[in-house]
């Protein structure tokens, strides 16, 4: 599928033409389970998204085809009229919370498709949702701004999705840039560009392709862990808002009160907090050495402590150290999905082998390797 092929499914379909837009996935370098806990996130948009035709139908009804799913739906705009398809949910929610807050919206037909994998931790649903609330502002010329479009994103996870996401990838989705990482602090939504091209290494996916069913509510849980730690330091602390806030001795104040599982999340995230901050440093040193050992810092962290990694995930870790390869961790949620991997050049070639060998061996199927180009985010074509 290509744009050309996806205005001719939309013509063929609606007998008319309509506009395009594209929003992309993300990566992140480094900053992970950080957003809903006050912390920085570091991630960058990617070359592969989800591209829709658009066109107003004068109704106040949506109707749309994925391309996909090969599957039609058509819903309307009051909130009894929530679809049954899940892929449709994510529409229908960014359309009711922009109705939410106080924008008058219309029906309108669609037509889309995804180069970017799903349930790959590389945030697919980020990127559809990103992609209809960018439009959607444009053609009813609604004049939101960028961060209300990406908590319109967001509030659909939480509202019609059931997952009580950050911000970082609906952030990310649209307002990436080409060539650079972004840094967000998601206490204050403050935010810088940072190049990254690293000269000499290679920043690569591997999939495990492994995508755990509870993947949603065991996420939550690892939010309401965080969020108990941190209302306990804020007893003591007042002018601790966010867990990212505290440090390791106001969470040892309250160890004895809370449960060792809670503990150990907490002190997940008050490492990683740091972690990104040093990343941020060594880049602007071209020091990749170091980033690559605070990658690797935060999937130990993400395994042993936060607990969202799996065996193909902390097999693929094992393999990229073995291999030399500079950093390596599991990106995204976590629970399955992907591996970052920094990678030397020179190493390339032989990490890849390796990895894709001694996985098949052990697992039965091979990993899926996606490289991509940092790019930017959502866009009318
Ligand atoms: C998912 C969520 C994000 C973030 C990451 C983990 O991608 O959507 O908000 O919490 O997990 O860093």
């Amino acid at each position: 599928m290509n744009v050309t092929e996806l205005k001719n499914t939309f013509s063929e379909r609606f007998g008319k033409e309509g506009v395009v837009y594209a929003s992309p996935g993300r990566i992140n370098l480094i900053g992970e389970h950080t957003d809903y806990n006050g912390g920085f996130v570091f991630p960058g948009a990617i070359d592969k998204g989800i591209y829709a035709v658009i066109r107003l139908n004068g109704t106040d009804r949506v109707r749309t085809y994925s391309i996909d799913k090969e599957e039609y739906c058509e819903f309307g705009l009051k909130e009894e009229d929530l679809p049954e398809s899940h892929w449709a949910k994510y529409l229908f929610g960014v359309c009711r919370e922009i109705i939410k807050r106080g924008y008058a919206i219309g029906g309108f037909d669609t037509v889309f498709y995804g180069d970017v994998p799903i349930g790959a931790g590389v945030s697919s649903s980020a990127a559809l949702e990103s992609t209809f609330a960018y439009a959607l502002n444009d053609l009813f010329h609604l004049g939101i701004d960028k961060f209300e479009l990406a908590r319109i994103g967001q509030a659909t996870e939480h509202h019609y999705v059931g997952v009580n996401c950050g911000i970082m990838d609906q952030f990310a989705s649209l307002f990436g840039k080409e060539g650079h990482l972004i840094r967000l602090n998601c206490a204050t939504m403050e935010y810088e560009y940072f190049p990254f091209r690293p000269k000499g290494y290679r920043v690569v996916l591997l999939d495990t392709l492994v995508k755990h069913e509870l993947a949603s509510s065991a996420y939550n849980k690892r939010r309401a862990s965080c969020e108990n730690a941190c209302a306990h330091i804020a007893q003591r602390h007042p002018e601790v808002k966010y867990l990212s806030d505290a440090t390791m001795a106001m969470l040892d104040e309250v160890k004895a009160e809370i449960p060792a599982e809670d503990y150990m999340r907490a002190e997940y995230v008050i490492g990683e907090k740091q972690r990104v901050l040093d990343v941020c440093d060594a880049l602007q040193r071209n020091d990749y050495e170091t980033v690559g050992k605070c990658m690797y810092g935060t999937h130990y962290g993400m395994s042993k402590l936060y607990e969202v990694s799996c065996e193909e995930l902390d097999f693929l870790n094992d393999i990229a150290k073995q291999c030399g390869v500079t950093g390596s961790r599991v990106m995204g949620g976590g629970f399955g999905g992907c591996t970052i991997n920094l990678v030397k050049d020179e190493c390339y070639d032989a990490f890849i082998t390796t990895a894709v060998k001694e996985f098949n061996a052990k697992f039965g199927h091979e990993p899926k390797i996606y490289n991509f180009v940092i790019s930017d985010g959502a866009r009318k074509l």
